[in-house]
């Protein structure tokens, strides 16, 4: 049996270009003792990809080169030798890498059910990007009942779970989105209370309008002139949630900081970074609460899904050009 595999050859500098992969086509060894080879169906593709192929200490090690690309994944089990927990057929998500087969020992692999929910969807809403939603908003926005917030990157895989939350819990939510078709989306279909297209709008002006009392919680994750432009209308005790910065991912130079800080110190407010990595724990209880929301239809989900690994640059490039909706997924299963 052949496995493609995206093997990183480069690490890039700006947009990374199609040559900073190279795909292979590999045989696929024997199972030792223990092990489990497992059919991929969905690669997951997220920002935070541009982050891992960068050298450097960050929260995860950088992939190194000659490494499969990393990314998680949701596929079948369909061989197994001697594995104690899976049996042919399991479906299961993991960090199987961009590639049609991964062979594991199942350690950090988790059974998922598709009768509950599709497979794209645990990559998505019940997977890491609704995951860094939820505890992001909960345990760090700290959301109450009331509270204004405001969301960016909004009709994306975080950002629309973000402001469906804050709807949940009764707050009055405002997203920030790239044109028209997203900013209707996240308001007529997501049930915001409003919405701000930074790629046409004067985002300080538009911040007026639409939070005229100004914010309590801002959950970033775009960084960049956006970031600025919501420390400047924070409320007394504001929390900032620090989740991304996309806007920043691909600078050849240095990170813009945010000039408006100071708003920090005169609203007694709070700016804290946060890795959904840290709350691996309480993943499952998570994933009930958020897949119960959905069986009652109060939380969507839209996944964006591409056909075959050999368009991962293109499709990957979509999450910086925001030529998409919703979460981004990759299909690597050839039928
Ligand atoms: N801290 C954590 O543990 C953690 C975990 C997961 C994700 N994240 C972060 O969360 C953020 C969102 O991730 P996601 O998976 O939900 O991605 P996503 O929002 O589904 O996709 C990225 C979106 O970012 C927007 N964007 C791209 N370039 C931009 C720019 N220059 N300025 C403003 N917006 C821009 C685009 O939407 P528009 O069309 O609206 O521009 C694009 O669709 C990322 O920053 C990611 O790194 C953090």
């Amino acid at each position: 049996m052949i496995n493609k595999q995206l093997i990183f050859k480069k690490r890039p500098v700006g947009l990374p270009s199609a040559d900073t992969w190279e795909l292979q086509s590999n045989t696929i060894p024997d199972l030792a003792q223990g092990e489990v080879l497992i059919q991929q169906h969905y690669i997951s593709l997220d920002p935070a990809m541009r982050g891992w192929m960068n050298e450097g200490k960050s929260y995860i090690e950088p992939v190194q080169i000659d490494e499969v690309m990393r990314a998680g994944s949701v596929g079948k089990v369909i061989k197994t030798n001697n594995h104690p927990k899976f049996k042919d057929g399991d479906y299961v998500t993991g960090w199987g890498g961009v590639q049609q087969y991964v062979i594991t020992n199942g350690s950090n692999w988790y059974k998922v059910d598709p009768n509950l929910a599709s497979l794209p969807q645990y990559i998505g809403t019940l997977g890491m990007p609704g995951m860094t939603a939820y505890f992001g908003i909960l345990e760090v926005g700290k959301i109450k009942e009331g509270d204004i917030v405001l969301v960016s990157g909004a009709a994306g895989a975080v950002g629309s779970i973000v402001g469906q939350i804050a709807k949940i819990k009764g707050c009055k939510v405002i997203g920030i989105a790239g044109g028209s078709k997203k900013c209707n989306y996240i308001v007529d279909e997501l049930g915001f209370d409003g919405a701000i297209d930074y790629k046409s709008e004067n985002i300080v002006e538009a911040l007026k309008r639409e939070c005229p009392k100004g914010i309590d919680v801002y959950f970033d994750n775009v960084g960049g002139e956006i970031l600025d432009a919501a420390l400047a209308r924070l409320r007394l005790h504001a929390r900032i949630v620090i989740c991304g910065a996309i806007s920043q991912y691909n600078n050849k130079k240095a990170v813009n900081g945010p000039s408006n800080y100071l708003s920090l110190l005169v609203n007694r407010a709070s700016m804290q970074g946060m890795v959904v990595l840290d709350y691996a724990k309480d993943y499952s209880k998570a994933a009930k609460e958020m897949g119960g929301w959905i069986a009652q239809g109060k939380l969507k989900s839209k996944e964006d899904i591409y056909d075959g690994i050999e368009n991962f640059h293109e499709t990957f490039l979509r999450l910086f050009s925001g030529d998409k909706m919703g979460k981004l997924v990759l299909k690597v299963i050839e039928e």
